[in-house]
């Protein structure tokens, strides 16, 4: 039981802040959100949800209706009308793939002024290790109080998988890194009070943020070794998908699918957070740089799977219409941050070709923001070549029949390509061309 009565402020309403702000809405707590979006924050106050997720919006304007979430851009208010307050504000990299955290120092900025005593700050944003020590901490005691002392302070990361987010986030074990065993233990409880999953104490708050970038870095690297694989497969003329499929029959082998690159705002961004702060000691993590290396190069190899078709077919690429079946980084989201799409839409583009893409779940919008012209699914289908890089459960029963004799590239292993002419054709991971 938690012996006091807490109100939350969640700083940033996204794809975690959001669902983690309305669940502790649900689950008693008085909540208030804010986004510096407005258009978010108005969203949200009608009872909208800005995001695709499944079961977020009846459960925004459950809490909206019943006065235990309200969304605002006043912050000061925000924090001062709390005593705990969650940072969830997006962390990217930047061009040269360093951290930017510019968001997170803003956001202690905003709390900083109006911090009290007693107040206990959460960081679940993904930060490089060290950051909450080094930076979130210093930040926080600019005006006088002292972290230990005057205000606790956990990092505890976040897990949840989009589109099914709220069930992670009630089910998943948890991670929670206090500044001592005092918050560990409030923390705790705060957060049991959502899910049903272990709550898992560590010593301190870097422990914490570690974890979750080794979380992430595993399985980007788990990615790269099967893209890896089927790269070495194909040069051997072996269809990696098969061999793929029978190594995992050993009881102790799980080796991925192949794919078109990692995106997402978590796993192509993450291992960069160990890199950036190991990079110049005896220690450079040099798995994890090639790893993102491997998985960075994916698109191009698409790419250069196009080139081979064209060039087999004796078609030039020059002002050819190549069109791109899902644009998102994952299968059913709506999320195109970092995704394979944008390098490949990229490279087509240097190479003269005419870009449209289809997505079900991705917006007109933001498929011109990435530069490829926003098309129905017969449209892109009767493309010179089609490239499908996200495997879309509506992608998933394409037929042959629908396609006009037209070269494919299947970056994803949802189709049967038995079903497909051979010759025009290629499916990565698939040892046929
Ligand atoms: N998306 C995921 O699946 C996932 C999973 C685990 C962890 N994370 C981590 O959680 C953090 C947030 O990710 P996200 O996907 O929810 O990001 P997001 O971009 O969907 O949402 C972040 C929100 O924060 C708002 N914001 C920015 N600066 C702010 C400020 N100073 N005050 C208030 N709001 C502010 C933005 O307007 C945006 O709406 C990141 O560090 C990310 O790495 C994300």
């Amino acid at each position: 039981m938690l012996d006091k009565n807490y109100n939350i402020c969640i700083l940033g309403l996204g794809y975690i802040g959001l669902p983690t702000a309305t669940l502790f809405a649900k689950n008693g707590f008085n909540v208030i959100g804010v986004d510096i979006n407005s258009e978010i924050v108005d969203k949200i106050s009608l009872g909208i949800s800005p995001i695709i997720e499944p079961g977020l919006s009846e459960l925004i304007k459950f809490v909206v209706e019943n006065n235990k979430f309200k969304a605002t851009t006043d912050y000061k208010k925000a924090i001062k009308e709390s005593n705990i307050i969650i940072v969830i504000v997006p962390t990217p990299i930047d061009e040269n793939k360093k951290s930017d955290l510019n968001a997170v120092v803003s956001a202690c900025e905003m709390i900083s002024s109006e911090l009290k005593k007693d107040d206990i700050i959460i960081i679940e944003s993904t930060v490089p290790p060290g950051t909450c020590d080094n930076v979130i901490i210093p930040l926080l005691e600019k005006n006088g109080l002292n972290a230990g002392y005057d205000f606790k302070i956990a990092y505890t990361p976040e897990r949840a998988l989009p589109r099914n987010t709220l069930y992670e986030m009630t089910h998943n074990a948890r991670v929670v890194g206090g500044i001592d065993s005092e918050t560990n233990n409030i923390v705790a409880k705060i957060y049991q009070k959502i899910t049903k999953g272990e709550i898992i104490c560590v010593e301190n708050l870097i422990t914490a943020e570690m974890i979750k970038l080794m979380e992430n870095t595993y399985r980007d690297v788990n990615i790269a070794l099967a893209n890896e694989i089927t790269k070495v497969c194909e040069q051997l003329n072996i269809d990696a998908i098969t061999a793929i499929n029978a190594a995992n029959y050993h009881p102790r082998v799980n080796i991925h699918s192949p794919g078109p690159g990692v995106g997402g705002h978590c796993l192509s961004i993450d291992p960069y957070f160990i890199i950036e702060t190991v990079e110049n000691t005896k220690n450079p993590a040099k798995l994890i740089k090639t790893a993102r290396e491997i998985n960075e190069n994916m698109p191009l190899y698409v790419s250069n799977k196009v080139k081979t078709l064209f060039k087999k077919h004796n078609k030039l690429l020059k002002n050819s219409k190549i069109s791109i079946l899902g644009v998102a980084y994952k299968a059913n989201v709506d999320d195109i941050r970092e995704t394979p799409a944008i390098p490949l839409i990229i490279d087509l583009k240097n190479n003269g070709c005419n870009v449209v893409a289809n997505d079900p779940y991705v917006s007109d919008e933001k498929i011109k923001s990435i530069g490829a012209i926003p098309v129905s699914i017969d449209e892109a289908l009767k493309a010179d070549c089609v490239i499908l890089i996200t495997d879309h459960d509506e992608y998933k029963t394409l037929n042959p029949k629908q396609f006009k004799n037209n070269m494919f590239v299947c970056a994803r292993p949802i189709l049967n390509p038995a079903d497909f002419r051979k010759e025009n054709v290629i499916f990565i991971g698939v040892g046929r061309i």
